[in-house]
Order: structure tokens, then C-alpha cells, then sequence
């Protein structure tokens, strides 16, 4: 008998310097500060889109020990966006923080790879619409992302279902669902 639980709600991640992977995933995720927690030197961030509480909490840890490269245990946290053209740009702010590590396409989802300033890796990703996802419904693959002909192809298509837009600070979150499908 199991219990499956509705999905993966948040990360943890052990950092050397909290302020410097606060800075981090501000700056380049576009994350919000909900809080720190001064006892564990811990921090608390949201994405302003997920309609969740906090999406990633950072603990600094004192006497930081890097992980030694492929070493068992998490591998990335893949992070999902709304658009093609979301992926297109973040493609570029992670150039521009000297974070991106790779790319490619597993067929139904496209991705771009990056690592954080621990080298925590994580993946930004944009999935298909549902009803295109053909031969991948039960593959995944690992292919050269060609990113100029899936933008050519998708952009401006919106897959990441309900996502919280035009939360004011100090407001009430308005719930917005946004339709996976195409009209033409
Ligand atoms: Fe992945």
C-alpha cells in the first residue's frame, strides 16, 4: 500500500556562504527572500509564480565540504518555466553569471543546465504541451538541444499549467489558470 504524494514541493541545500547563494538565486531565479532562520543560518526562498510557501531553503554549513565530483546522492533540481522564450532568456542570464554548465533535449522536455555558486547543479527546463508528446509519451532521451528551432517552433505557448501571477506584496495570491493548449 502506498501513499503517492502530489509532487515535489521544495529543495534544501547545504551552502557555504548563505548571503552568497541568497545573492545567487535572487539575482539569477528571480527567487523572493521569505525568511531566515538565524539558528541554522538558514534562508528561505519563493518563486513569485509557484503559489507555494518557500521553494528552496538554503543552510550554510560551517566547515563546507564540496562534494567530490558524481559522488552518490542528488545529482540537479530541475526547475520548470512557462515558455520556450523563458528558456531562450534564461539560456542567457546564466551565461551572463558565468553559471551555465550544458544543454539538451529529452524529447519531451528542453533543457538547460547550470550550477549554482556551491556547484549545486540544477536544470531549467520547458516541457511540451501534453497532447505533444508522441513517441516520448514513455521515453526519455538525451539529444542535442537545438534551442534556435524549438523556439522557432513553441514560443510564446505557456505549459506549466497554473501559476500565481500579480501577487502583491502583503496580498492575497490570485490564482490564475493558464490553458496548456494552443488555439491554432
Ligand atoms: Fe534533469
Amino acid at each position: 500500500m502506498a501513499v503517492s504524494p502530489v509532487r515535489l514541493n521544495h529543495a534544501v541545500l547545504f551552502v557555504a556562504d548563505v548571503d552568497r547563494s541568497v545573492r545567487f538565486y535572487t539575482e539569477v531565479f528571480g527567487m523572493q527572500l521569505v525568511g531566515r532562520e538565524a539558528r541554522l543560518a538558514g534562508a528561505f526562498l519563493r518563486l513569485p509564480r509557484s503559489g507555494n510557501h518557500h521553494d528552496l531553503g538554503l543552510f550554510g554549513v560551517a566547515e563546507a565540504v564540496p562534494q567530490p565530483a558524481r559522488s552518490v546522492g542528488l545529482y540537479h533540481l530541475g526547475w520548470q518555466l512557462d515558455t520556450v522564450d523563458e528558456l531562450v532568456e534564461m539560456r542567457r542570464v546564466l551565461l551572463d553569471a558565468g553559471a551555465y554548465t550544458g544543454e539538451s533535449s529529452h524529447g519531451a522536455t528542453k533543457s538547460i543546465y547550470g550550477a549554482d555558486p556551491d556547484g549545486n547543479q540544477f536544470e531549467l527546463m520547458w516541457m511540451l504541451p501534453r497532447d505533444q508528446w508522441g513517441i516520448y509519451e514513455n521515453a526519455a532521451v538525451v539529444e542535442r538541444l537545438d534551442l534556435a528551432e524549438e523556439f522557432e517552433t513553441w514560443s510564446g505557448l505557456p505549459t506549466a499549467g497554473a501559476l500565481v501571477h500579480d501577487h502583491p506584496v502583503g496580498g492575497v495570491a490570485q490564482p490564475h489558470a493558464v490553458n496548456p493548449s494552443k488555439e491554432n
